[in-house]
């Protein structure tokens, strides 16, 4: 151990590129060395030198360049969360019923079929494109948990964008503020060893006690004006109490990470990641007229390298930033979502949570005609497929997806 601690050391010393692969190498024999005196099946040291010294499997530094290899979420297994107030601040009260008499049991059986294909043939779609698509386990969510501070039930691991935060050869397993998803990273766990094993960075940041002091419980019950009303004044669903966000509240354009403090994402989280990541990144704080904010990604999309995609119903008071640095801002396109179909969680404006494959594709939903003429209008040719049963879970391409890997290097577009 002491052996590995002095490795550590030289790698801080020692950063010119040359001698970083030579520590890296040496690193791999010490790791070995000591496991081998734990496990029998510990890899010799051979095999972890040669794991250590390939590249990352992961790597991923904005959402345009050429998509190489993703994560697509599951809805097999999935459960209807506890009836909580981290779902009243979320869910369009509307289905507050649904909730109620269904928590805790499967999501609707047919609707889940419907799903489960649609999602199917988004993954054709994606390795007919050549990209590696890769899936999360279906684990049981049933099951009842107790923590000393809380108890739930599971919900899903439809969403890998919400959970797996990807900047650059790093995988940071997010600290999400829903009880019912305090045991989501176990869905992932099998792929995230085997990237680690690989070569790429596994962080997991402070796990949220999510005790009864990070919430304000008594936000679910105000009004849509009062509560954006509150959270322009620095008052918010979930306190500064601990650490918490989720990926998805991040978008990623190289050394510039743009995020909003949510119902899932407090301030104390975003301090967290931006010593976490250092000089080498910028942080940014958006703020916009939201009465539910809960991750970015259908609210403001970064397209391509100058070209940012905004929801035309939530301003962005930050909005200059992009403009000063000679970006367009394109307003999306009003969405086709019929009012009756049952968006469980989520907005209409899924229809923006498209999916780069790479600066002059995207992904988008087949239904969404407007969208589609938008995107084509720009010069991005479309790759359609129907989405409209997944979007009940809350997500549409972007949330149902994370991009383990693209082409492309850490780059500064501002
Ligand atoms: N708050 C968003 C909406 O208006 C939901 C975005 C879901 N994104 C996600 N990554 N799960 O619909």
């Amino acid at each position: 151990m002491a052996f590995l601690r002095s490795m550590h050391r030289s790698i801080q010393v020692f950063n010119s590129a040359t001698m970083l692969t030579r520590v890296k190498s040496s690193l791999g024999v010490a790791v070995s060395q000591v496991g081998s005196r734990l496990e029998s099946t510990t890899p010799t040291a051979f095999q972890v030198k040669e794991q250590v010294a390939k590249t990352s499997p992961v790597s991923s530094y904005n959402e345009w360049d050429r998509l190489e290899e993703v994560v697509v979420g599951r809805v097999e297994n999935a459960v209807v969360p506890p009836f909580s107030p981290e779902l009243k601040v979320s869910a369009n009260e509307k289905h507050w019923d649904f909730f109620r008499d269904n928590q805790g049991r499967p999501w609707p059986k047919e609707h889940t079929e419907k799903a489960i294909a649609e999602v199917e043939e988004v993954c054709n779609i994606l390795t007919q494109e050549g990209i590696v698509v890769r899936r999360p386990d279906a684990i049981d969510f049933t099951e009842e948990y107790k923590t000393p501070d809380f108890s739930s039930t599971g919900m899903y691991c439809a969403m890998p964008r919400d959970i797996l935060l990807i900047v650059g050869e790093e995988i940071i397993e997010c600290p999400m503020a829903w009880r019912s998803r305090f045991f989501e990273y176990r869905a992932y766990r099998e792929l995230i060893k085997e990237y680690f094993k690989a070569g790429a960075k596994w962080t997991t940041p402070p796990k949220p006690l999510m005790s009864d002091k990070l919430y304000n419980e008594d936000v679910m019950d105000l009004s849509d004006e009062e509560r954006s009303l509150q959270h322009h004044q620095g008052r918010h669903f979930t306190t500064e109490f601990e650490p918490c966000f989720d990926a998805a509240d991040f978008v990623r354009a190289g050394k510039d990470i743009f995020v909003q403090r949510s119902q899932v994402t407090n301030i104390f989280g975003i301090d967290w990641m931006d010593r976490h990541l250092g000089d080498e990144y910028n942080i940014h704080l958006l703020t916009f007229d939201d009465p539910r904010p809960m991750h970015i990604d259908a609210t403001l999309m970064l397209i391509r390298p100058g070209l940012v995609l905004v929801n035309p119903c939530r301003g962005c008071q930050q909005i200059d930033f992009f403009k000063k640095a000679g970006w367009d801002i394109v307003e999306t396109a009003s969405p086709l979502m019929p009012a009756d179909h049952p968006l469980w969680l989520g907005s209409q404006w899924l229809s923006m949570n498209v999916l780069m494959l790479d600066h002059d594709r995207v992904m988008v939903d087949a239904n969404e005609l407007p969208t589609i003429q938008m995107f084509e209008k720009l010069g991005i040719k479309t790759v359609k497929a129907s989405m409209r049963y997944a979007n009940s879970y809350g997500g549409g391409f972007h949330c149902w997806t994370s991009d383990i890997r693209r082409s492309g290097t850490l780059q500064s577009y501002f």
